[in-house]
């Protein structure tokens, strides 16, 4: 260790060449005497499995035996989904559901950790050794000793040699991922193809624009110039079963401007009513609902990245980092005077993903 004291005082017992006995001439650097002896390793004291084949074999077998449980493990996961669905109305069930899935991975997880740290402890290679440091990139020389480490690693270890032991971890690792694939699965619709799902909305020919939340329709007298209002499709609540998923994406924005200030696309001529105009209220970024209108400029933000849209024209993206326009719902007046959808919309609401279906 080294020492910039100058007081004089003799560290080492060393006497440097050109001073009297005990001193330092200033600036020297004197290396203090460890106050111990470095003891090095103790004597390397061999394991029952290192000197006793029969417990070398009892060790393997159970460590190749937990790879095997922790498969068996995963395997249970799988079933229990399948065996204990959930049942929304039955609390239940849903208990009995976590609790085998959690039996089944906690299982195939702690089997393959179990036995990796027997396997470490019991039959790979206890030797203690010092790895010295050295600078980076390392030398020729080092990678090659490096490379010869792996192989004497592998030696050690027995991974190459002992077959039932690799082939078993393999096989664990492998399996103990599948229960999240299935678990991923089931959070999307079971009996339909999830993108046709996703590219249609309730909205049809007819259907009335109701308020959200209170489900009551809208008159075309109600929507004054500069007003925004939060819509779903009228008999949205009566859905006994996916009325939220039924919302996230039918919900829309529907505001009124001076017929003058719409500068509409040739192609969708005749899908305002008098200024009024209907635009999904799912952001084209990554779905957060666009939820504020800015009545004099007539752009509407969407708050989570700030992307944002300019009714006035056809809904296009004028900041932010949303790709394209919000989808525009086709809209007229029924012979009450009641706001009606014309359509549902003509492309996928939501994250431009969707678009590319
Ligand atoms: S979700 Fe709207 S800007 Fe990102």
């Amino acid at each position: 260790m080294a020492n910039d004291d100058t007081s004089g005082k003799d560290l080492t017992g060393v006497t440097p060449s050109g001073t009297a006995h005990g001193e330092a001439p200033a600036g020297t650097a004197v290396v203090a005497r460890d106050a111990f002896e470095n003891p090095g390793f103790p004597p390397h004291r061999p394991r029952v499995t290192d000197i006793d084949p029969k417990a070398e074999r009892r060790a393997e077998r159970w460590v190749y035996t937990l790879f095997y449980l922790s498969i068996v493990g995963s395997i249970f996961a799988i079933v229990a989904y399948m065996v204990f669905p959930i049942d929304a109305e039955n609390i239940a069930s849903v208990r009995r559901n976590n609790l085998f899935i959690g039996l089944g991975l906690a299982l195939a997880l702690l089997a393959i950790g179990i036995g990796a740290v027997h396997w470490g402890k019991a039959l790979m290679s206890d030797h203690e050794g010092i790895d010295e440091r050295h600078p980076v990139p390392g030398t020729p020389e080092t990678r090659a000793r490096a490379v010869e480490i792996f192989e004497q690693a592998n030696t050690e270890s027995g991974f190459g040699r002992r077959a039932l032991i690799r082939n078993s971890l393999i096989g664990a690792l492998i399996a103990f991922p599948l229960p999240a694939v299935v678990l991923f699965r089931g959070l999307g619709p079971q009996d339909v193809d999830p993108v046709t799902e996703l590219s249609h909305t309730m909205w049809k020919k007819g259907t009335r624009l109701a308020i959200d939340p209170t489900g009551n329709p809208i008159k075309a007298a109600d929507v004054t110039l500069g007003s925004a209002f939060h819509v779903i499709p009228e008999g949205l609540q009566d859905l006994e079963h996916g009325l939220l998923e039924a919302k996230a994406k039918a919900v829309v924005l529907l505001m009124r401007l001076k017929p003058e200030d719409l500068n509409e696309l040739p192609e969708r001529k005749g899908w305002s009513y008098d200024g009024i105009v209907a635009y999904s209220k799912i952001c084209t970024h990554v779905g957060c609902p666009v939820a504020l209108y800015e009545q004099q400029t007539h752009h509407l933000l969407c708050p989570c990245h700030q992307s944002q849209f300019d009714v006035a024209n056809h809904c296009e993206v004028i900041f932010g980092p949303a790709a394209r326009p919000l989808p525009q719902l086709p809209i007229t007046v029924d012979a009450e005077g009641y706001l009606v959808a014309q359509s549902d919309f003509h492309e996928p609401v939501g994250p431009s993903f969707w678009e590319r279906h």
